[in-house]
Parts: C-alpha cells; structure tokens; sequence
C-alpha cells in the first residue's frame, strides 16, 4: 500500500496529496515523511502544477510523529537520523499548498498542516501539540508556528497542557482559512487552489516567498526581500498582461512567463 497517494493533476493546476497509512491514524513515520518529501519536490518541479492539497482521511490528517518508531531512541540517535532535514525540504516547496484537514492534526501532524501555506478544517477536525503528555515537546516547528500564528499565551496553553481545540477554536485563534462541514472540505480546498492557480505563478511564487521571509527576519530586513521581489516582478510578462489587462479592462491572459 502506498504511504502517500499522488494525483499530479486532479484538477487543472491542482495536485491532490493524500497521507495513506490509515490504521495509524497517519502517523508520520520517516518513511511517510521521505515519501512526502520526494512527492512535493516533484510536483513543485512540474510546471503544470500550480497548487498543491495535502490531506488525509476523514479520521485524521495526521496524529503525529510516530511514537512506537521514536520510542526506544536516544538523543544521539535521533540527532543522526537528523529527521528535520526531511521537514525543511517540504518547507522549501516553492509553490502554495493547501492543507485539506479533518479529524486529528495533532503534534508533527499539526506542525504539518502549519508548515503549509493554508489550511481549511472541517468541522471534525481536532488540532494540538499533545507532546508534553508523552514526555516531550514540539520539535517539527510546533513552538514557533503556532506561537506566530495564535499568540503567546494561547501557544502556551496548548503546549504545556496537550489539550486539543476544535476547528471553530482554531479559526477563531487564526489557525486555519476556514471551517466546513466534513464533506465539503477537500472541495473547498479546491476552490481556494482553483483561485491561486488562476493568478501569475511567478507572482503567486514570490509573493509566498516574500510572506515567509515575514517570519524570518526584523520587519526592515523583509521589507528590503519584499520590495526586490515586487521590483523583480517587473521582468515578467505577466506583470505587463495583468496591468495592460486592467487598463483595457479585460481578463488577463497569463502565462506563467
Ligand atoms: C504511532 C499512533 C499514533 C502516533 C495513533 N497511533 N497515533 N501510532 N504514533 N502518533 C496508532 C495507535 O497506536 C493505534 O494503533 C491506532 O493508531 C489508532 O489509535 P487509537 O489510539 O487506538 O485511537 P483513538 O483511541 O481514537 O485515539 C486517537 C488519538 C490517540 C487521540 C489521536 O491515538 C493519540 O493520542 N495519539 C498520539 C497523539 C500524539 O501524542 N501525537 C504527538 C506525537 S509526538 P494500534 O496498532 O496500537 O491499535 C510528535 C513529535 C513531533 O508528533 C516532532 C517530530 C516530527
């Protein structure tokens, strides 16, 4: 059975990524993660692909790492294993992914939804970083995404307790884009994809880079990254189309140049 289900075109544009070890609640072992790894780079490098989805199944999106393949592991092991270099490849994807999610999106499986661009929840679906209760704490970005995305004292409640929030908490606490019912979540996913899609891919690129850079450095830093980028855009032909367009007032007719 394959760990990680690829459709490269499942809609124009639009990949479908789908985590596939279902007994496991997708628990991410290194062989998922390495699987998802070669599949997104691969996608990112097809031109055809504008948008990429990442979802799981109706039960999870994922329930984290998995606890019995790090178990018996020591600190040096895990240091040579180096796992992360895995989860820093996927955070290079240049382009946009969506993550699709319902039920549970818990430690490395809430810190995946978060290494992605957005994400759309279903109502079923339950995010946290339960680490603290097996002993550890979030190590795939946990402490510092979720802190960004929700705010000091909220991260930390989720952290040093484990408590899990529902999909109305986690919109109302910034997490994810929106929140629909369980059917309509991997269609909504789409309509969002199908929109980016639509829009110039060398933009669509660099503006995710530029966004990015915002948690990377002090605000002038990525203010000088974000005006380059914008500079940068006047090489391309769709800024010429997408302005000319609007000054005849037409669609644009972009090309991906
Ligand atoms: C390995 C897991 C797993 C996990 C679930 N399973 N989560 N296996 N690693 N993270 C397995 C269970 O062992 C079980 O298999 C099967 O999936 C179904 O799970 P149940 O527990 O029977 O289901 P349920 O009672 O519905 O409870 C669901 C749950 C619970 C609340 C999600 O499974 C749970 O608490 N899971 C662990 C969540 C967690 O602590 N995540 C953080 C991991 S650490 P068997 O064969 O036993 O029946 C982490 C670090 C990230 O993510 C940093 C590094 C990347």
């Amino acid at each position: 059975m394959k760990l990680v289900k690829v459709t490269p075109h499942y809609k124009p544009g639009i990949s479908l990524v789908q985590l596939n070890r279902p007994k496991e609640l997708n628990a991410l072992n290194s062989k998922v993660m390495q699987s998802l790894r070669d599949h997104l780079t691969s996608l990112d490098q097809d031109p055809k692909v504008k948008v990429i989805i990442l979802t799981g199944n109706e039960q999870a999106f994922a329930a984290g790492a998995d606890i019995k393949e790090m178990s018996d592991k020591g600190a040096i092991e895990m240091l040579k294993i180096d796992q992360f270099k895995t989860w820093d490849q996927i955070r290079k994807i240049q382009k946009p992914i969506i993550a699709a999610v319902s039920g549970f999106a818990l430690g490395g499986g809430c810190e995946l939804a978060m290494t992605c661009d957005m994400i759309i929840a279903s109502e079923s679906a339950k995010f946290g970083q339960p680490e603290i209760k097996i002993g550890v704490m979030p190590g795939a970005g946990g402490t510092q995404r979720l802190t960004r995305a929700v705010g000091k004292v909220r991260a930390m409640e989720l952290v040093l307790t484990g408590k899990f929030i529902s999909a109305d908490e986690a919109l109302q606490f910034g997490l994810v884009n929106k929140v629909v019912p369980v059917e309509s979540c991997l269609h909504e996913a789409v309509k969002l994809a199908t929109a980016i899609a639509k829009m110039p891919s060398v933009a669509v690129r660099l503006a995710k880079e530029s966004i990015n850079q915002a948690f990377e450095t002090h605000l002038d830093e990525g203010l000088q990254f974000e005006r380059k980028n914008f500079y940068l855009l006047f090489a391309s032909k769709d800024q010429k189309e997408g302005m000319r367009a609007f000054i005849d007032k037409r669609d644009p007719d972009f090309e991906g140049d």
